[in-house]
């Protein structure tokens, strides 16, 4: 079967191929998906670029993307929640790492129904980002009324996490840039702060959470915009000591600026890492089949054209997510 790869790590023009490799074999677990869409999410691009060689080594060359949609078209023995024909859409563990192939074996547990209501391409854009959004949101407490800053509304995570937000009846600030302001006020937020004309620090005070996806200098800022007590929840900043300890870091300290901001708000901070789970993927598909959560698609690509997504997707301006259509 045809599937694309990264064959070394360095820059993506060079890196990524089309191979023909040998269709995956299921164990009792797993079901074997026919791919018809897949998904690309900034950690794909870190894979190829090399970034993420300590935290998760793979062998090379190694079929690339974890968000897929399709059909399963085998079953292993001991699955009895899934029958072959189902319509599915999945997050792969990463051991089974390589949806932009024709075909994937995923263990069930990891798997869930399609929502009913979309295609293919807009079921496969929802795994990782979707799963990030409810796990980061619900590891932070959010409940009603609660004030929660999402950074990058227009991103594949902040698009679902904003009307998930609203779902749990927060209310939202999120910053986009200009061009991205009308539609992202329509999945529900507030208050949309375009960060070219306004500075968010001087508009969100007082906030019960803050949902970091940018990392770099916005963690720290997020201090200055919470309420004493607060949490800062983040996809994209340091780790935190028992994150880091998960991922097998050695002696890890948080940053001396982080534990002084943290202790000054008598905060909390946490980096959350997003974990593949077929029973939060169905709670997502009641939501999207019940209209309250839609997927965002920038734009989606042939299989031929998967290079063209991932430099795409590397330019850091998506809007919502770009899919890889197989069909
Ligand atoms: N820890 C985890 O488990 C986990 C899971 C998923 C993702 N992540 C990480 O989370 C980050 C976000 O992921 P993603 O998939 O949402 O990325 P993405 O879709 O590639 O994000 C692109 C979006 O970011 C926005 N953006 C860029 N700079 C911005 C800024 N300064 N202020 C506001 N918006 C800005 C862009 O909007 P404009 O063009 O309007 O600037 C664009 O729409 C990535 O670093 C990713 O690696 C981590």
């Amino acid at each position: 079967m045809r599937a694309i790869q990264t064959i070394k790590y360095g820059e993506l023009k060079d890196s990524i191929a089309i191979n023909e490799v040998s269709k995956p074999s299921i164990l009792s677990e797993d079901v074997l998906i026919e791919v018809k869409a897949a998904a690309i999410n900034p950690i794909d691009k870190s894979i190829v670029l090399g970034n993420l060689q300590s935290l998760l080594p793979l062998p090379l060359p190694s079929t690339l993307a974890y968000d897929v949609s399709g059909v399963v078209v085998e079953k292993g023995t001991s699955v009895n929640t899934f029958e072959v024909g189902d319509l599915v859409y999945s997050r792969v563990p990463q051991e089974q790492m390589g949806t932009l192939a024709e075909y994937v074996a995923v263990k069930s547990n990891a798997v869930s129904k399609k929502p009913g209501n979309l295609s293919f391409e807009e079921a496969a854009s929802i795994p990782l980002a979707g799963l990030t959004a409810l796990q980061t949101l619900e590891y932070s407490g959010i409940k009603e009324n609660d004030k929660v800053l999402i950074h990058a509304g227009s991103g594949g995570v902040g698009s679902l996490a904003i009307q998930y937000a609203k779902v749990k009846g927060a209310y939202v600030y999120t910053t986009t840039s200009t061009d991205n302001v009308s539609w992202v006020k329509e999945l529900g937020a507030d208050r949309v702060i375009d960060y070219k004309t306004e500075d968010y620090k001087s508009i969100v005070k007082d906030a019960d959470i803050v949902f970091d996806t940018l990392g770099q200098h916005y963690t720290s800022e997020a201090f200055e915009v919470i309420k004493l007590g607060g949490i800062v929840v983040s996809i994209a900043g340091v780790l935190d000591e028992e994150t880091a300890k998960m991922f097998g870091v050695p002696d890890y300290n948080l940053p001396e600026e982080l534990t002084k901001l943290i202790r000054t708000k008598e905060a909390r901070y946490k980096y959350v890492f997003m974990h593949p789970n077929g029973a939060h993927l169905n709670e997502i598909k009641l939501l999207v089949e019940d209209e309250r959560i839609k997927p965002i698609i920038d734009k989606i690509y042939s299989f031929a054209d998967s290079i063209d997504a991932f430099m795409h997707l590397d330019s850091g301006r998506a809007k919502g997510k770009v899919v890889i259509n197989l069909s």
